[in-house]
């Protein structure tokens, strides 16, 4: 059954519009106006399978803000590969600025087989990234019922935790430089990047995130202080003036290589992690593996204060592109995070619970191709749970 409220909004057309505002809905000709809270959502499909992974999300978007009662507005952006083999333009003058405007970005995938590796990758992701100033990029780690885990014996209950992994500078900042290159006397430079301003504010939203996430309220930093030591001397000294503010979380410290191990090993130990930027892109691959793959593992790239970003992790996936074989499901979740991000925490908790059901009751396999249901099925699946459950 429809709400007053949702055939309302079926049944007519927005007839004023604003930001992050309310719409005017006309009904007949009755003067009857009828408020519904919307969003504007940047989309951008990207590369390879990035596209059909992001129709699938929006379609699951779209069925369950039409059963909370929102309405969200998209405008898609070419920006990615083909776009640059064709204008030689990564993001274009004004991207920025133009993005901006919008509530949220929805991204599918950046990685073009055609393009040298880093020129898409910082000339979009990570400008985006930079620019936006998206400081924390937000993944969660969880075992969904019904998904093949690579850990024997692990369980739903035992993979459940959250990295949130520093992200706009550390070894990404792009510091450095490169002396003599092309003879045998070349050096090549890269330096890691880590600011009092940068590190603190990355903790602070690790402290307030595992809080609010309220398990078992226990932050783990993972470092290298051993020998990153000025780093980690840095991240370490932060950390735990920090906590002092913090006194009903438990904090913990492990070093990188370590974490890798207890990941296998143990990882029910864990409720949120935070860590700098090269060590957090390294263990949540690890950690998208351990939750089934890179079919299911979404992530946001948060400005608390800004615009943010959400992608699956995966990335283009070349080989499955336009086959309707890659699993949506990374797509589906981070579309998930989004709309917890612009608070409709309601329709995001949906999202998580009809992606539970497929992974429980439908899915084969989260890996392409064996699923035993197209990507376009799998997105149909989901967005009736969301209807429904
Ligand atoms: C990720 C990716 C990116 C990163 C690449 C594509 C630049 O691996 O989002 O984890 O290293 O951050
Ligand atoms: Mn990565």
């Amino acid at each position: 059954m429809q709400s007053p409220k949702q055939s309302l909004w079926l049944g007519a057309g927005p007839t004023i519009s604003k930001r992050m505002g309310l719409l005017r809905y006309a009904r007949n000709d009755r003067k009857r106006d009828f408020q519904v809270k919307s969003y504007n959502i940047a989309v951008i499909p990207g590369d390879g399978t990035g596209a059909e992974v992001v129709r699938e999300g929006i379609k699951v978007l779209d069925a369950v803000s039409r059963r909370s009662g929102f309405a969200l507005n998209y405008t898609h952006f070419d920006f990615g590969g083909d776009r640059y083999l064709r204008t030689g333009e990564t993001l274009p003058d004004g991207a920025i600025e133009e993005l901006r405007k919008f509530n949220a970005i929805y991204l599918g995938a950046i990685g073009h087989p055609d393009v040298k590796p880093g020129i898409l990758e910082r000339g979009i992701l990570l400008k985006l990234r930079f620019e936006l100033d998206q400081y924390i990029n937000l993944r969660p780690v969880k075992l969904y019922p019904g998904v093949d885990c690579p850990l024997k014996d692990k369980k739903p209950e035992d993979i459940d935790f959250v990295v949130v992994r520093e992200n706009t500078e550390g070894l990404y900042a792009g510091a450095g430089g490169v002396l003599k290159k092309g003879t045998p006397d070349e050096v090549a430079i890269q330096e890691s990047i880590n600011t009092r301003k940068g590190v603190e504010r990355c903790i602070r939203f690790a402290f307030d995130y595992c809080r609010k996430r309220n398990k078992v309220k226990k932050l783990t930093l993972c470092g290298k202080t051993n020998v990153l030591t000025f780093a980690f001397d840095l991240w370490e000294r932060t950390f735990y003036e920090v906590a002092k503010e913090y006194p009903d979380t438990t904090v913990d410290y492990a070093h990188v290589d370590a974490i890798t191990m207890w990941f296998v090993k143990n990882p029910e130990w864990f409720d949120v992690i935070v860590t700098d930027n090269m060590f957090g892109d390294i263990i949540t691959d690890l950690g998208a593996m351990i939750q089934g793959g890179m079919g299911i593992a979404a992530g946001g790239n948060i400005n608390p204060e800004g615009l943010s970003m959400f992608e699956p992790i995966g990335g283009s996936a070349p080989k499955y592109t336009g086959k309707n074989i890659i699993n949506p499901l990374a797509a589906i979740c981070a579309g998930g995070m989004l709309l917890e991000h612009i608070g409709e925490e309601k329709s995001a908790q949906l999202i998580e619970k009809a992606v539970m059901e497929v992974t429980a009751k439908y899915l084969k396999s989260l890996a392409a191709g064996k699923m035993g249901y197209t990507t376009t099925e799998v997105g149909d699946l989901v967005a009736k749970f969301v209807t429904v459950l």
